[in-house]
């Protein structure tokens, strides 16, 4: 079903207020990645240039009663955007009753999950945001899997209500690699459990010809496969899962390789001996923290296949560097392979820029949970309240 989208309005002179996920990661009061603030600027731009009165409307953290405001306050997010802009965005911090603005002004509203009833989608909440505006944007592709008063309540009693550019593109890429992508498709999933992986396991198991597992996730499959791997984090009680994922890629001719050798050590540091073992030889001490090198010639190869690949999650524990190798050489693989490229989820978005390649993706998504819900074949309840809001228009109309 279609949904509305900004492009389809005329914004000069209106009250546009826009949902960004500016839930930048942080350390000490300071902005470690501004990827999501980046990725909203030619909404933002757009907006500005139509002439509109800008709203930008966000969450940071998950802030309760009892929390310091300081602490998840959006004035360091206020800064980068008028670094980025070039222009003061002023951050209000009193706005739920309304203020004044001009045409083609910007301001950033502060956290929405100051307000109570934010999370749980309060209806009078939602009204109230409502009022502030002539139109609606949901930008915030990365909180599109959150049924709360700023994301979803909203789209029910706001004058208009549309998509914004930035969660248009990420629902065309996704769309892209969901859809009908180009065979061979290789997706790379890595992390450290099978269980919080599982749904995104068994949708792509589906979907793709090639499923490359990394981190524990792949040391569960190894121990489904009869070889002992020693103190590795793995999860028993789901090796029956991992030897039903394997056979269900089996009976559509599809796979999921396995690592032949892996790098081990006894403990997870920078001075731990470190060793390549084959996976038949993993001591009873011993732990696996990377993918060995006929590992990564193997996986490297597939990876030159294919025409779509889908990347989540580094390989080995690759914050240590002598267990980066395998991260390293396959964020290298991907980048040098001619495919329709789209990576996402945190620690993907880390990989991308230890080594440099975010010019040779594709697409890098902004969502985390939003991601891996589209991947889980799952429908954002966002996107559903846009359709239905595009239905409700179009029988007034
Ligand atoms: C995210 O970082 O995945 C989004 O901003 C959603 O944040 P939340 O998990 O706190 O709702």
């Amino acid at each position: 079903m279609p949904i509305p989208k900004m492009s389809d309005f005329d914004l000069k002179g209106q009250r546009v207020l826009i949902r960004e996920d500016f839930n930048v990661p942080m350390k000490n009061g300071k902005i470690t990645s501004d990827l999501r603030i980046r990725a909203a600027l030619p909404t933002i731009k757009q907006a500005l240039k139509a002439g509109a009165k800008v709203m930008l409307m966000s969450h940071l953290g998950r802030p309760t009663n009892a929390s310091p405001r300081e602490a998840f306050t959006l004035a360091p997010i206020a800064q980068q955007l008028s670094l980025l802009l070039k222009q003061e965005v002023p951050l209000i911090e009193d706005w739920i009753g309304g203020f004044d603005m001009k045409d083609a002004q910007i301001v950033l509203l502060e956290n929405v999950r100051f307000h109570h009833g934010e999370m749980e989608n309060n209806v009078e909440l939602s009204k109230k945001m409502a009022s502030l505006c002539d139109i609606y944007v949901m930008d915030a592709f990365a909180t599109a899997h959150r049924m709360e008063a700023s994301t979803y309540g909203i789209i029910k009693y706001a004058k208009r209500a549309c998509a914004g550019p930035l969660l248009i593109s990420e629902l065309t890429a996704l769309a892209k690699i969901l859809e009908k992508p180009a065979h061979p498709v290789v997706a790379i999933v890595g992390g450290s459990k099978v269980s919080t992986k599982l749904a995104l396991l068994d949708s792509l198991v589906k979907k793709v010809d090639y499923l490359i597992i990394g981190g524990g996730i792949a040391n569960t499959f190894i121990a489904a496969d009869g070889y002992p791997v020693g103190k590795s984090l793995h999860e028993p009680d789901l090796i029956d899962e991992a030897e039903r994922l394997t056979l269900e890629a089996k009976e559509r001719k599809a796979e999921i390789p396995l690592p032949v050798d892996v790098v081990v050590a006894e403990r997870f540091s920078e001075d731990s001996e470190d060793y390549i073992r084959l996976v038949s030889q993993i001591d009873d001490n011993e732990k696996v923290f990377d993918i060995g090198p006929d590992t990564i010639k193997n996986f490297a190869s597939i990876i030159k296949k294919a025409k779509t690949i889908l990347w989540n999650g580094p390989i080995g524990a690759f914050e240590i560097e002598k267990f980066s190798h395998g991260t390293e050489a396959l964020a290298k693989a991907i980048a040098d392979s001619k495919a329709f490229k789209v990576a996402g989820g945190g620690d993907t978005l880390a990989a991308i820029e230890k080594y440099n390649i975010a010019q040779n993706i594709d697409y890098i998504s902004t969502g985390g949970g939003a991601f891996l819900t589209l991947l889980e074949g799952k429908n954002l309840p966002v996107i559903t309240a846009l359709e239905e809001r595009n239905n409700r228009d179009e029988k007034v109309a």
